[in-house]
């Protein structure tokens, strides 16, 4: 018999509880508390038995309890949770990648000397496996590159506004009715979320702690239907894509961006709330592992898989060579891979501006290959109007020169977009 700590009763709390409750291999484990913030919130369809706490201490300081459950989200309290359960030698599993992301050298390290298990299937791509696919099958391979889309939240506004033309907001609030998107949305359409679980999968892939914080990251937050527009009349199509690469001399580059993927690229038809993730290593060549990213349900199956393996003792305990004790990368500067992008810049409304802008690219030597001022109906214009820009080959260390005497002008924000050819 399983007796767990439940740390959290929202939207994955209860996708777990649901889970359980339907699952026969768990008949006879035991929720026995369930730590919440608010005890006077109105719950339904939680185990009538189990002891509803605002105190941390019930779940971690109870010998009863085999398992702490933590989905809290956050990382403060949730790192206290977590860090306090390992202690007491209980095992641990989390879907909380920011957590893994900022503490996850402390936390497993933790994990290994107390010689307890620390499940994380949960904290990257929802359902999808990824996290064993990378630390078990692919670890007979050396992985050179990862690339995927692991937000469901924001692959799926992206697809709804490329397929329906619906808007932002629109999507963006039916992604948190479905429980799609972060307690804060904010953290999926910035890319926090993206870049958290992005830094998870570069640490196992290459085995040195990867510092999300350290990686370029920018979100589809101001990207409009005008930009969707655009990249599909180019023959691509917009996606939140995260990549991380390791060089043979051992140069690391990762990187969180919308980026215009040209349609036959396998990451390109990935739809709605599923994620995606393309492994590159020497000898499977390309791996691609795809499914439902995010939401209770798929979210729950990583979790109930995590507490199976703990419960019939198959975990792996990490051991002091674990990806996040390993020395961590050496994540120079951005800018020096060449790429082509395309920009939406705001302009002001007059005469001669196209010849300053291009004067501008030509100064620091990018060539531009495309350029496009749609019209803007004389009532709907105000001072500032859409520049659209392609460029040829050039670097981001390069561009952003442009983008600073840019911005120096005062012509507010621009969108900038790499442009990936294959
Ligand atoms: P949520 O709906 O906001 O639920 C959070 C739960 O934790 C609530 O029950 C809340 O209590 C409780 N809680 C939060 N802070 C607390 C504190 N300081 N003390 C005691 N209780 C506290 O969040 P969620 O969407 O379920 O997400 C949980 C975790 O799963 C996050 O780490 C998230 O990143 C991760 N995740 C989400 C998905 C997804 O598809 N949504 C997928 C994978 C991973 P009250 O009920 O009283 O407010
Ligand atoms: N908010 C996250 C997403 C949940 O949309 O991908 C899954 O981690």
């Amino acid at each position: 018999m399983t007796t767990i700590g439940l740390a959290g009763a929202g939207t994955i709390g209860s996708g777990l509880i649901r889970l359980l409750g339907t699952t026969p291999a768990t008949r006879d484990w035991k929720i026995k508390t369930i730590l919440v913030r608010d005890l006077s919130k109105v719950r339904i369809g939680l185990p009538a038995l189990a002891k509803m706490t605002n105190r941390m201490e019930d779940l971690t300081d109870d010998p009863e309890i085999d398992v702490v459950v933590e989905l809290l989200g956050g990382v403060e309290e949730a790192f206290q949770v977590v860090s306090r359960a390992l202690k007491a030698g209980k095992a641990v599993v989390t879907a909380n990648k920011n957590l893994l992301a900022e503490r996850g050298p402390e936390l497993f390290a933790l994990a290994a000397r107390h010689r307890v298990a620390l499940g994380f299937e949960a904290s990257v791509c929802g359902g999808i496996p990824v996290i064993r696919l990378i630390q078990e099958a692919l670890r007979a391979d050396h992985i050179t590159s990862l690339e995927g889309i692991v937000n469901g939240t924001t692959n799926y506004l992206l697809t709804r506004m490329s397929e329906e033309r619906a808007s932002y907001a629109d999507c963006l609030a039916d992604a948190q009715r479905l429980g799609f998107a972060e307690p804060d949305p904010d953290y999926d359409v910035s890319g926090k979320d993206a870049v958290c679980k992005a830094g998870i999968l570069a640490t196992l892939a290459f085995g040195g702690y990867v510092d999300f914080r350290k990686v370029p990251t920018s979100g589809i937050d101001s990207l409009e239907l005008e930009d969707i527009r655009q990249a599909e009349a180019m023959g691509y199509r917009i996606k939140l894509l995260a990549s991380a690469r390791r060089s043979p001399e051992g140069r690391f580059d990762a990187e969180v961006g919308p980026v215009l993927l040209p349609l036959g690229h396998p990451l390109a038809s990935i739809r709605m709330e599923y994620n995606a993730v393309l492994i590159e290593s020497d000898g499977l060549v390309k791996t691609l592992a795809s499914g439902k990213g995010a939401g209770a349900a798929p979210t729950s199956i990583s979790l109930l898989s995590d507490l199976l393996d703990i419960a019939e003792g198959r975990a792996r305990v990490p051991q002091l060579d674990h990806p996040f004790l390993g020395k961590p990368f050496d994540q120079g500067a951005r800018g020096t891979a060449p790429s082509r992008y395309y920009l939406r810049l705001s302009v002001p409304d007059r005469s001669g501006i196209l010849a300053q802008v291009a004067g501008l690219f030509a100064c620091h030597d990018i060539s531009i290959a495309s350029v496009l001022q749609p019209e803007v109906p004389d009532e709907a214009g105000g001072s500032l109007v859409p520049l659209i820009l392609t460029t040829h080959t050039t670097t981001r260390a390069r561009l952003d020169l442009v983008l600073a005497s840019l911005a120096s002008e005062g012509w507010g924000r621009s969108v900038v977009l790499r442009i990936q050819e294959n």
